[in-house]
């Protein structure tokens, strides 16, 4: 047994000349999360395989700089509204907020400096749970186009259960929309070296939203019997990924919204992942109602991250937990309508283990 802790180092020099940590997060079974906070990025998550061999299960780079342009999100913290927003615009109450265009003509993940771009404010601590890091960051009214100073809190525990614990809250001082998320791509055989294809995966939903070609959400809620996105019981990644179906082709692969059955705003199983190689298992747990699950299909080899890896197609997954993409215009689906006085508050749990 390790003695869990917390350490803090310099990451590195932003272009404004302000610097950005890097926390270590170890807990006493020798587990290690290391978070900046520079977007609240999880630049490195080591868990064990069942040989008790640990490494990293998450895309990244290791050092400050790779991430600067981080287009593909890898790893951020993701406001004030995860994914997209159709032909960047909404309404609330009659009034038009024009938002930027950052995915062709619409918005994706915040904007053109959304939250994952911010440098939050850091304290971290020995938890009840275990060592944990609160991130704390203020946006400004009119902030990428959205009303409201809204101010964010958000605290990653590495629980003794080896769990990444991700606690979101969040005010604001006027009417506006929210939807917070998480952005790591996981690869539990090698941390992005090698395709997650013969990864297998359930996904605890009944129903799927389907999209367009821009990726926006048609407002169908369709059911997954029957269709590649079945994921019920167990299935690898790759099993269906390039059958002839229109929703593949127009993502390239899985980057759909997933319908999470139970009751949203509990705390109930979204999704549960296995490597067969390794043996690493991870499962989530969310609040939300919803679940992106996105198969790297974007990834390019483009991105050099860690050690020289080259982040090519499908060597990473995401699996974001959220409110449904485009839902300020989608009237019928869950609504990210957040207003004075309310407190928001979701969590989403990511658990380690071996089977
Ligand atoms: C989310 C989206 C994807 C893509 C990635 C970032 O997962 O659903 O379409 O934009 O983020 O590359």
């Amino acid at each position: 047994m390790t003695e869990s802790r917390i350490t803090q180092q310099p990451f590195g020099i932003l272009p404004d000349a302000q610097t950005a940590d890097l926390y270590t997060l170890v807990n006493a079974r020798g587990a290690q999360a290391q978070i900046t906070n520079y977007g609240g990025i999880l630049v490195a998550l080591r868990v064990p395989d069942n040989a008790g061999a640990f490494a990293d299960v998450v895309l990244g780079h290791n050092v400050l700089s790779g991430y600067l342009a981080n287009r593909a999100y890898l790893g951020a913290l993701i406001g004030r509204y995860a994914n997209r927003i159709a032909a960047a615009r909404f309404v609330l109450d009659g009034v038009e907020y024009r938002l930027a265009a950052n995915d062709g003509p619409h918005h994706l993940h915040g904007g053109a400096r959304g939250f994952d771009k911010a440098l939050w404010r850091a304290t971290g601590s020995p938890g009840p749970q275990g060592p944990q890091l609160e991130l704390r960051h203020v946006s400004a009214n009119g902030d990428e186009g959205y009303p409201g100073t809204l101010e964010v809190a958000v605290t990653y525990t590495l629980t003794e259960e080896s769990e990444l614990r991700i606690d979101y809250e969040a005010h604001t001082d006027r009417t506006t929309v929210l939807n917070l998320s998480h952005h790591s791509y996981f690869n539990l055989r090698d941390g992005g070296a090698s395709p997650i294809l013969e990864h297998e995966i359930e996904i605890n939903a009944d129903r799927y939203t389907p999209i367009d070609a821009g990726l926006i959400p048609t407002g169908a809620i369709a059911a997954v019997h029957g269709t590649p996105f079945d994921f019920k019981r167990q299935r690898g990644i790759g099993a269906r990924i390039d059958q002839n179906h229109d929703q593949l082709a127009a993502a390239g692969g899985y980057d759909h919204n997933f319908v999470l059955n139970g009751k949203p705003g509990e705390l109930r199983l979204a999704a549960r992942v296995s490597e067969p190689r390794t043996g690493r298992t991870m499962a989530v747990y969310t609040t939300q109602p919803g679940l992106q699950f996105y198969t790297g299909n974007f990834l390019d080899s483009s991105i050099t991250g860690k050690d020289g890896t080259v982040y090519r197609k499908r060597h990473g997954f995401c699996l974001e937990t959220q409110h449904f993409p485009d839902s300020p215009n989608k009237p019928h689906f869950p609504s990210t309508r957040f207003e004075p006085g309310q407190r928001y508050l979701h969590t989403t749990v990511y658990r380690f283990g071996v089977k």
